[in-house]
C-alpha cells in the first residue's frame, strides 16, 4: 500500500486572486472614542498583515479597496487625510514591497488626484514593474462602473477609427479593457465590516468569484483572519453554471 506523504494542506486550493473591500475603520476608531482618521492610519497595519499572509499561502494577486469613486463625498478634511496618507503609505512602503518583490499598481481614475500623488505612483510602479512575485493592485478612486463605461469607450473608439469591426464588440474584448484583465480571474472577494454589498468595486470581475463577509473591522483584520478566508475557499464548491455531479465526476 502507498501513503501519501503530502500533507494535507498542501493539497488545498489556494485562490489565485483575492480582493478585500477593507471597511470599518470609522466605526473601529469611533468605538474607542477616537477620530476615524485614526481607524485609516490603523489600518495601514491590516494591508501590511493581508500582504505577508497573500505572499505566505501562494496567492498570486492581492486587489484592494482603499478608495471609492464615492468616497470624494465624505467630509472634506477625511479626504485630505486619506490622500496624505495614501502619499505617505507610498513613500514608506514601496521600497519593502520591491525587496519583496512584489510588482505595484493602481487602478482607477488617477486623474482626480494631485500631480504629486500622480508622480509617485507612477514611480512605484515604474520601480516594481519587472518583479515577479505578488501581484499587489490599489484600487484608488475607483468604481466598477467607472471601470466597465471606461472599457466601452476605448473599444467605441477603436470602431469609430475603422481599428475594430462591429462585430467584435463582445465580452471577451470589453474584458480585456477593463482593470486586471492580465490578472488570473477574481476568485475570492472578502469584505470586512458586517456589510453584505460590493459598493461599486469589481463588478464586472466578480461574476464568478466566491464572497466572505466578516463581522471584523478592517483594523482588526489580521494574518489569521485572512488565512481563515483563504480556508474557507477550499470548501466552497465553484460550479459555473454546470451540476453538482458534472463538478463532481471531473
Ligand atoms: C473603509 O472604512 C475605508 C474607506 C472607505 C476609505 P470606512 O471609513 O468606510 O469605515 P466605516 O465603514 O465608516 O466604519
Ligand atoms: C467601500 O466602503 C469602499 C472602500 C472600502 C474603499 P464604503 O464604506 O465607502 O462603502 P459604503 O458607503 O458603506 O457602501
Ligand atoms: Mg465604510
Amino acid at each position: 500500500m502507498t501513503t501519501s506523504t503530502t500533507p494535507e494542506c498542501d493539497d488545498k486550493n489556494i485562490p489565485k486572486h483575492v480582493a478585500i473591500i477593507m471597511d470599518g475603520n470609522g466605526r473601529w476608531a469611533q468605538a474607542q472614542g477616537k477620530s476615524r482618521v485614526t481607524g485609516h492610519k490603523a489600518g495601514v497595519d491590516s494591508v501590511r498583515a493581508v500582504v505577508k499572509g497573500a505572499r505566505k499561502s501562494g496567492v498570486e494577486a492581492l486587489t484592494l479597496f482603499a478608495f471609492s469613486s464615492e468616497n470624494w463625498q465624505r467630509p472634506e478634511q477625511e479626504v485630505s487625510v486619506l490622500m496624505d496618507l495614501f502619499m505617505y503609505v507610498l513613500t514608506k512602503e514601496v521600497k519593502r514591497l520591491h525587496k519583496n518583490n512584489i510588482r505595484f499598481q493602481v487602478i482607477g481614475d488617477l486623474s482626480r488626484f494631485s500631480e504629486k500623488l500622480q508622480k509617485s505612483i507612477a514611480k512605484s510602479e515604474q520601480l516594481t514593474s519587472e518583479n515577479t512575485g505578488l501581484v499587489l493592485s490599489i484600487a484608488a478612486n475607483y468604481g466598477g462602473r467607472w471601470d466597465i463605461a471606461n472599457a466601452a469607450k476605448t473599444l467605441a473608439n477603436q470602431v469609430k477609427n475603422n481599428e475594430l469591426a462591429l462585430d467584435d464588440v463582445n465580452e471577451n474584448s470589453l474584458h480585456e479593457h477593463t482593470c486586471l484583465a492580465q490578472l488570473p480571474p477574481l476568485d475570492l472577494l472578502i469584505r470586512t465590516g458586517g456589510d453584505f454589498r460590493i459598493s461599486n468595486f469589481l463588478l464586472w470581475q466578480a461574476a464568478y468569484a466566491e464572497f466572505y463577509f466578516t463581522e471584523v473591522l478592517w483594523p482588526d483584520f489580521n494574518e489569521s483572519e485572512f488565512e481563515q478566508a483563504i480556508n474557507t475557499f477550499d470548501q466552497r464548491e465553484r460550479r459555473f453554471g454546470k451540476t453538482g455531479e458534472q463538478i463532481a465526476n471531473k
